[in-house]
């Protein structure tokens, strides 16, 4: 098993604050919440629902997940600690009104302290329902008030994310004239080939699915179309976006890759640690995954407060910048960027945490 609690050795990594098993035996509900810290707020994220094979392996998940999203919130300057739920199950055939209501009063329990959205396996309808429990929801659907589908502002922030990268390599915040590789045109893929085309960017694309690759050959016919993800990173590429599931950086592909930059949706690109020092070995400049897919999250954050677009999309564009300080950063400190992204999170989870240390008189 995990070891929640970790090492108490002063300097040993931090830890979860909190970790909530919620079972209710009569819909079949059985979901882990973990909330990794809350020095920037309430902890935000979503509620994966997934057939996992173990106990163990929610447990593992959850706790990744969840650490994940706190160092996202914090880079993508949110007011958000952060957290993560999983509900063990196969979501096609488990999921139902019972169990996503049960699933809500354990989430309004917490009293705030975690707000969820939707993961995979989860959908805006779903956070409706849950929201008939709980008041700490976001991700629902217009219809109630919600912002809707979060993959246009997750490619509009990729897309920034990758003119950063463009100009620290080529002096230039644009893709005009380079070759970009998609990997995966689904929900933010394929905005992604909208965006590149539209600022004079040669696109060659692969995707597992007929329809999804049909979908983008019917907007931009002139669009290239690889066999799979292997053919991909070996054809000549300037830049290569994953952009399907997470992994697609590993030691069969990084070694072949002719891309000078990495910059996609995807989470958790890199297969294994280590994989970042082997990019920066090869003079592949690496976007950090969770710093450029935050456009989502932002969206998101900002439905809690009332969604507005244009202020969800100002803040996206932050992406430009905060990529700029990560190359930068990672340049002054001679370290990856996934490395100086890291540094850079927990420095605002610490500097910005520490102010609730300051007492503000009353009762
Ligand atoms: N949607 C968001 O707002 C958001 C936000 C942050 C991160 N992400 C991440 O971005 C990625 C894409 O998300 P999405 O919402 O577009 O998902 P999606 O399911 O709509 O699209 C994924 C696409 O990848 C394709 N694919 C799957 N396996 C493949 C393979 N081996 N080779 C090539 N293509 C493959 C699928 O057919 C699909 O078209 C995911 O990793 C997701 O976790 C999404």
């Amino acid at each position: 098993m995990p070891n929640v609690f970790g090492s108490p050795h002063k300097g040993s990594e931090p830890r979860h604050e909190q970790v909530v098993f919620c079972q209710d035996e009569a819909s079949g509900l059985r979901a882990i919440i973990a909330i990794y810290s809350t020095a920037l707020g309430p902890a935000l994220g979503g509620t994966r629902f997934y057939p996992y094979g173990s106990e163990e392996e929610a447990l593992t998940d959850v706790l990744n997940l969840s650490r994940g999203m706190a160092y996202k919130n914090a880079l993508a300057g949110l007011d958000h600690g952060g957290g993560k739920a999983v509900i063990i199950g196969d979501p096609t055939t488990d999921k139902s009104e019972a169990l996503l209501r049960a699933y809500g009063r354990f989430v309004e329990s917490l009293n705030g302290r975690y707000y969820t959205a939707c993961d995979v396996g989860t959908f805006s309808e779903d956070m409706d329902l849950v929201a008939r429990e709980c008041g700490y929801v976001t991700g629902r659907t217009v219809a109630h008030g919600g912002a809707g589908d979060s993959s246009i502002l997750t490619s509009y922030g990729v897309f920034q994310g990758m003119r950063a990268a463009a100009e620290a390599t080529w002096g230039s915040p644009t893709l005009r004239g380079r070759r970009v590789g998609v990997e995966g045109v689904g929900k933010v893929g394929h905005r992604l080939v909208d965006l590149l085309r539209e600022d004079g960017a040669e696109v060659v694309i692969c995707d597992v699915s007929e329809a999804a690759v049909a979908r983008v050959k019917a907007r931009h016919p002139e669009v290239e179309i690889v066999a799979d993800n292997a053919a991909l990173v070996r054809s000549p590429l300037d830049v290569y976006a994953p952009c399907a599931l997470g992994g697609s950086l590993d030691d069969e592909t990084v070694p072949v890759l002719s891309a000078k930059i990495v910059c996609g949706a995807a989470n958790n690109q890199l297969a294994h640690p280590g994989i970042e020092k082997q990019l920066a070995d090869r003079g592949v400049l690496y976007a950090p995954d969770y710093v450029v897919n935050s456009g989502g999250v932002i969206q998101v954050a900002d439905e809690i407060g009332g969604f507005s677009f244009d202020r969800a999309k100002t803040r996206a564009s932050g992406i430009l910048d905060t990529t700029r300080r990560i190359f930068a950063l990672a340049a002054e400190e001679g370290v990856p960027p996934a490395v100086a992204a890291d540094r850079m999170a927990e420095q605002r989870m610490s500097e910005v945490g520490r102010l609730r240390g300051i007492w503000l008189g009353g009762h």
